[in-house]
């Protein structure tokens, strides 16, 4: 065999067994093993029955993708091995731990036979990198557990555990046991009872177990909901073609695999794919810094953040102390994680012992001295310099050695608040996403002093609570709101130009971004947005442009706060964005009082390069400044938290695709027209550099 499969012997059973760690994923190597056993079992009549079965913690948790974007990629020299396999004259069966995913259910699927230890968990997840099943997933999932089921769970990629598998009949057995011993008996009651090979690919999927309308409906559902996915369709198409002959079938699912293998959109969705596992790693970190403990974490204020972020330590099973400075803050914020988690309960994601097991690990409390124990503490109280300070200051008392004090704030100067606490090795910053316990997006802010270990540590406990963590170094906004300032910037002057804010926001929700720069503001609210424009302000911060974000003020002056005062940008129908004619007045107002024109020729075009080209010139900013290690650590900011969506692959993956030179024009030619007195469209010298050289942002590195 290879190095990485071998065939053994186990009496008249043959087991074939992959050890590719970490997650045995299959590769060219397990595919060539796989074939080599395949030769001996056949050489080898002595054998009874063929037993799949995988070391370590998995099953074959998926394909190799990095081998995608090789123009020569093909899928057919696994798939007739896979035939192969099927093919054989004598029971196949597999024996499913850990995780059986994407090739990996293929693999399963093109066994006769099937048994599984519980807690196994099943999917088909390519339709999260933009493509389908290409190694006859979308043909024998439907043979085996019907079409309607089947297209649920390659549409969503969504998994299931072992009991839900064995209802829906991929497994035949769901046995406790260590795996090889669990499929060596299964096999021996398989040859003990004579049982015949059971090929999926021989059965047939009945027209009738759907009704008549069932493709049309799921087709019209796709371009709806999923219209920027190609995926979306050819996923249909693929499950559709499982009522054909098997060979039809499979060359129907190769075309539509191979259609999405090379379109954009898995392009862009296979880069985040990769950038979001690169984040994770600290460049010039030594291998073996050794991570601080985390077994118990404390939060300073229970407020909007401080409530969403313990619930993702109570999540993880990490106790948690909220610390406030009086009982009724301390009972709304412990309050409204409970009403959280019972909404979740109600949705029927958790049991009610779930809710109690995760209220049990929070407590609260009005004395900070019940921080001491905690290993890591995380102060999330209101966002002003001279109070946070002063928690700092106190943090930096009340803390044990070795503890990591961790600042969530949005704006403030990380550094500044380290050197309060008079242990900035120790100091990082935790800017969580609103609401904190569902957005999935963590900047770690490393300060001046920050230690390697307090950062490798956060990234760790960053995983941990099922965040996907980029590091920023320390400037206004970090990279997220750093870049958002100067798209907000552009969407203020654009209203004041005489567009309308849901044709601004409408201009990028074209492309796929989940709200436009107007709802997303009313919805996060005008108040904070305003008094961060004018704290900034006040920090001197700011250009010397009396119209900068002069609407955003405006609306905060007239207590027009977003959709929880019922108007900002829009006036509200419960929650339904609605045009308000004041808004325009409003801006009109502004437009006059500071001299700037209005004009009706604003377009579409015109709105989507003047937000996104200079978020993306900010982007070059960053990466040049070293604020972000990577290009890609952007992408992720960008689609993690912001709504930027994945077929586009970020911000920077897309500016590669429109060409920065084009990019960089356009940049200058707004220069022209509108004037640049404050350097607003100045181009950076990273992306004047990259297009001239006629390269991308992904090929820049960090010297
Ligand atoms: N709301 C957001 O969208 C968002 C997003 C990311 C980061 N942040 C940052 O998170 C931090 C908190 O914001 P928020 O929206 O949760 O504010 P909030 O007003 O909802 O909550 C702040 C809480 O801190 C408490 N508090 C104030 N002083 C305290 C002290 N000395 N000791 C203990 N508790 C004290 C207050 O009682 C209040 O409950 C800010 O730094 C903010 O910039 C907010």
């Amino acid at each position: 065999m290879t190095k990485t499969v071998y065939l053994q012997r186990h009496g008249a059973i043959a087991v074939l067994l992959i050890a590719n760690p970490p997650v045995n994923a299959l590769s060219a190597e397990v595919i060539a093993g796989l074939a080599a056993a395949l030769d001996a079992f056949e050489a080898d009549r002595s054998y009874a029955a063929f037993l799949v079965h995988c070391e370590g913690r998995t099953f074959v948790a998926g394909g190799d993708i990095t081998t995608f974007d090789d123009p020569k990629f093909s899928t057919s020299l696994y798939n007739r091995t896979l035939a192969r396999l099927e093919a054989l004259d004598r029971p196949v069966a597999a024996v499913l731990h850990g995780s059986v995913l994407g090739g990996g259910m293929e693999l399963a699927l093109s066994c006769h036979y099937r048994v599984a230890t519980p807690r196994t968990q099943f999917g088909m997840p390519e339709v999260k990198l933009g493509i389908l099943p290409g190694s006859l997933g979308t043909q024998r999932l439907p043979r085996l557990i019907g079409v309607a089921l089947a297209l649920d769970l390659i549409a969503s990629g969504r998994m299931i555990d072992s009991g839900a598998a064995l209802k829906a009949g991929i497994v035949d057995e769901v046995t406790e046991g260590v795996p090889l011993d669990v499929g060596l008996d299964f096999a021996k009651v398989l040859i003990a009872g004579l049982a015949e090979p059971r090929r999926i690919s021989a059965q047939k999927v009945s027209p009738d177990s759907v009704p008549a309308d069932f493709f049309t409906q799921a087709l019209d559902d796709a371009a709806r909901r999923k219209a920027f996915y190609p995926s979306a369709r050819n996923i249909v198409l693929a499950v559709q073609a499982s009522m054909l002959p098997f060979a039809e079938g499979e060359a129907i699912e190769a075309r539509l695999f191979e259609e999405l293998r090379v379109s954009p959109e898995s392009k862009a969705m296979r880069h985040l794919f990769f950038a979001e596992r690169q984040a994770a790693k600290i460049p010039g970190l030594k291998k073996d810094v050794l991570l601080r403990t985390i077994a118990s974490v404390g939060i300073v204020g229970a407020g909007t953040m401080g409530g969403g972020i313990a619930m993702n330590f109570a999540n993880a099973g990490i106790p948690t102390v909220l610390i406030e400075t009086s009982q009724a803050a301390l009972d709304r914020g412990l309050g409204l994680v409970r009403s959280n988690y019972e909404a979740s309960a109600a949705k029927g994601r958790l049991t009610s012992a779930e809710v109690e097991q995760r209220m049990a690990l929070l407590r609260g409390s009005l004395d900070d001295t019940a921080l001491a124990d905690c290993d890591l503490v995380i102060e999330a109280v209101f966002e002003n310099m001279d109070l946070k300070r002063q928690v700092c200051a106190r943090l930096g008392k009340v803390c044990k050695p070795g503890a990591i004090i961790a600042t969530n704030t949005s704006t403030l100067d990380v550094d500044v608040l380290a050197e309060a606490t008079g242990r900035p090795a120790d100091v990082v910053g935790m800017h969580f996403f609103s609401p904190a316990n569902v957005m999935r997006l963590l900047e770690v802010v490393r300060g001046a002093k920050t230690s390697p270990d307090v950062l490798a540590t956060v990234m760790q406990v960053a995983h941990k609570i099922g965040k996907v963590a980029v590091v920023s170094g320390v400037c206004y906004g970090f990279i997220g709101n750093r870049m958002a300032e100067v798209y907000m910037r552009e969407a203020e002057f654009l209203m004041m130009e005489g567009a309308r804010p849901a044709e601004i926001d409408g201009a990028v929700e074209g492309l796929g971004m989940a709200m436009g720069p107007c709802r997303m503001l009313d919805m996060a609210g005008i108040d904070v947005g305003a008094k961060t424009v004018i704290e900034y302000g006040k920090a001197g911060g700011l250009p010397p442009d009396d119209s900068y974000r002069a609407v955003v003020q405006k609306l905060f002056e007239l207590g027009r706060f977003g959709q929880k005062t019922g108007a900002g940008y829009y006036a509200y129908d419960g929650r339904k964005p609605v045009a308000d004619p004041e808004t325009v007045r409003i801006s009109q107002a502004l437009a006059a009082a500071h001299g700037i024109e209005q004009r009706s020729d604003i377009g579409k075009q015109e709105i989507i390069e003047r937000l996104l080209y200079p978020l993306i010139n900010e982007g070059a900013k960053i990466l040049e400044e070293g604020i972000a290690y990577r290009p890609g650590d952007i992408d992720i900011v960008w689609t993690a938290g912001y709504g930027f969506p994945d077929h586009q692959g970020g911000p920077l993956w897309m500016a590669d695709r429109i060409g920065l030179t084009a990019i960089a024009e356009r940049l200058s030619h707004y220069a022209k027209v509108r004037g640049n007195p404050f350097g607003y469209w100045t181009v950076s010298p990273l992306l004047t550099s990259l297009a001239q050289s006629d390269l991308r942002l992904s090929d820049w590195q960090a010297s």
